[in-house]
Order: C-alpha cells, then sequence, then structure tokens
C-alpha cells in the first residue's frame, strides 16, 4: 500500500443531527450550542482540533444551525465595548472564539445519518486525510485525543478511531469493534458492528467520537445503503475498510462526555465546573454541601 505523508489539517464536525434526546432544549438551539458552564459545547471540540495542528474545519449544519456560525464569527461592537470598559479577560474570551481556526460550513440539506454528512465533505476535504470530531462528543483531558488519533495515523498510515471499552448493556446503543491487541492502548479493529444485539457483540470496544480517515471513504459511502435506522450509517463505510486493511483503534486518554444525551450534558457541566478556573473552588464548596443532603 502506497504511504501518505501529509500533515492531516483538515477537520470535518457534522453537526446537523435533530438532537431528538434533549429535545425541548435543542427544538431552537441546537445541541451543540448548549453551554457547558461558559462555552457551547462545540467550542470545547473546536479548541481541541486546534490544539492537534488542525487549521481548516468545516462545520456540517442544517436549517436553524446559523447560530454556531455566529458565535465563531467577529462581533467588532461588542469587543470595542470590553475593551473601552477594560474587561480584557472577558476580551480575550470573546476575540479567542473567533480566531480558533479557519471554520466553513456547508448544509446537510436532509438528515440521512452521520455517513451521509459525512459524504457532504467530500469536496472540502479533497485528496487529504481528515479528522472527524463527532458534533455531540466532548472529549477532556491533557493530551487532545485528535493528536493522539493523528500521532497514530502517522505512525500506522491507516485510518484510525478513538475507541474505549463500554459496559455490556451499554453497548447494544453503539458500535461494537472486533480487535486484536497490536501494543499498550493501540490495537487493530478488522470488523464491526452497529448497535449489536447481545450474542453480535465483538468486543466491548466502541468509536467514541473521534476519527481519522482518508478520502477513500467518499467512494465508499457512496455505495453504503441505508443501515440502522434508514439511515447511511458512517460505521457500515468503516467496516469496509475495516475488513480490507485494517483500522487501528487508540484507547484514547481523556474524559468523553454526550452532550446528546441528558445525563452526559449534566456530567460535563458537573465535572468541567470543578476544573473551571473561576468558579471551580466555588463551586466544589456547594457541590460538597449539596451532597450532605443526597
Ligand atoms: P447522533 O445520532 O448522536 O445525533 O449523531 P442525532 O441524530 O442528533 O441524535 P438523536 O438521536 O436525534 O438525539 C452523531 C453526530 O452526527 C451528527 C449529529 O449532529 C451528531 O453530532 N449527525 C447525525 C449529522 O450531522 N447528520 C445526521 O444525519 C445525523
Amino acid at each position: 500500500m502506497e504511504l501518505i505523508f501529509l500533515k492531516i489539517t483538515k477537520a470535518v464536525i457534522p453537526a446537523a443531527g435533530f438532537g431528538t434526546r434533549v429535545l425541548p432544549a435543542s427544538k431552537v438551539l441546537p445541541k451543540e450550542m448548549l453551554p457547558l458552564v461558559d462555552k457551547p459545547a462545540i467550542q470545547y471540540i473546536i479548541e481541541e482540533a486546534a490544539a492537534s495542528g488542525i487549521t481548516d474545519i468545516l462545520i456540517i449544519t442544517n436549517r436553524g444551525k446559523e447560530i454556531i456560525e455566529n458565535h465563531f464569527d467577529k462581533n467588532p461592537d461588542l469587543e470595542r465595548n470590553l475593551e473601552k470598559s477594560g474587561k480584557s479577560a472577558m476580551l480575550n474570551a470573546v476575540s479567542l472564539s473567533s480566531n480558533l481556526a479557519n471554520l466553513y460550513f456547508i448544509r446537510q440539506k436532509e438528515a440521512k445519518g452521520l455517513g451521509h454528512a459525512i459524504s457532504c465533505a467530500k469536496t472540502f476535504v479533497g485528496n487529504e486525510p481528515f479528522a472527524v470530531l463527532y458534533g455531540d462528543d466532548v472529549i477532556t483531558g491533557k493530551v487532545p485525543v485528535c493528536k493522539q488519533l493523528i500521532d497514530a495515523f502517522n505512525e500506522y498510515n491507516l485510518c484510525v478511531v478513538g475507541a474505549k471499552q463500554m459496559p455490556e448493556e451499554k453497548i447494544i446503543n453503539y458500535g461494537s469493534l472486533k480487535v486484536e491487541p497490536i501494543k499498550e492502548n493501540i490495537l487493530k479493529c478488522t470488523d464491526m458492528i452497529e448497535k449489536p444485539s447481545k450474542d453480535k457483540i465483538m468486543s466491548l470496544y466502541s468509536i467514541l467520537g473521534r476519527c481519522i480517515l482518508t478520502p477513500d471513504i467518499f467512494d465508499i459511502l457512496s455505495k453504503t445503503l441505508p443501515g440502522h435506522g434508514g439511515e447511511i450509517q458512517l460505521t457500515d463505510a468503516m467496516k469496509v475498510l475495516a475488513q480490507r486493511d485494517g483500522i487501528i483503534v487508540v484507547d484514547f486518554d481523556g474524559k468523553r462526555y454526550d452532550i446528546g444525551n441528558k445525563l452526559g450534558i449534566m456530567q460535563a457541566n458537573v465535572e468541567i465546573a470543578l476544573n473551571h478556573t473561576e468558579i471551580g473552588k466555588d463551586f466544589k464548596t456547594y457541590l460538597k454541601e449539596l451532597c450532605k443532603s443526597l
């Protein structure tokens, strides 16, 4: 197989889902814009990408998600006002959000599934490997997970997925990977199944929100038929790659929050608040006091 030595600088963030599991909050406000303490969830994801060396990010949106584009635009009036009133910390925070990376937007005209959303990125991606960061998976940790995956791609020159082991009762709602160990936290995946019934579980490893793909995924996606839930599933296309070449699995170092469900949103808020430089100490005191009454 031909070796690819291209630096990964492009990422795709699919954010065009309905967010049904967090309705009614997501009826008007996209779930990706729900605040985790003081930043919308998608900003954590873009910060992770930028800290991993990504310079160009395509966000897949749909009708009603213009607010995402507005959040990452400059707001000169607000910035002038903050400057005049000497609120430099706020000014820095506001201008940071419009300077993280070059952002591009495209609409997925119908929510036909994650695989279909990724296929909307074909022209943007061109002939380069690229990162995918799911718009509703926030992952915190010392080394950005996207960077951990890029490092694995550079080492093995194969597509890479970020994964964690899930409890058996939960994996039936996710995907299951057939894996063999390579070293430490690195495994090779040779097959996968989306939302397996109990007797079809291949391992407890499941893809969680991050992958590095090569452009040949687009050709596979164009031939992928609707799968689970009548949607074009990214895992069905990745399964073809896994069976053909193998996919590298990184059991990543980091804490993942699924902000596509209510419990995940609350867990993210509590844990991010506890580590927050401004409110962390007071929040901890409050939480300890509250816990006494539980
Ligand atoms: P999910 O399946 O978790 O998102 O997709 P969803 O469709 O919004 O979920 P529910 O079931 O309605 O609550 C994972 C990611 O893929 C995006 C979502 O926005 C989410 O970030 N996605 C999903 C798309 O961009 N397009 C789609 O057609 C489906």
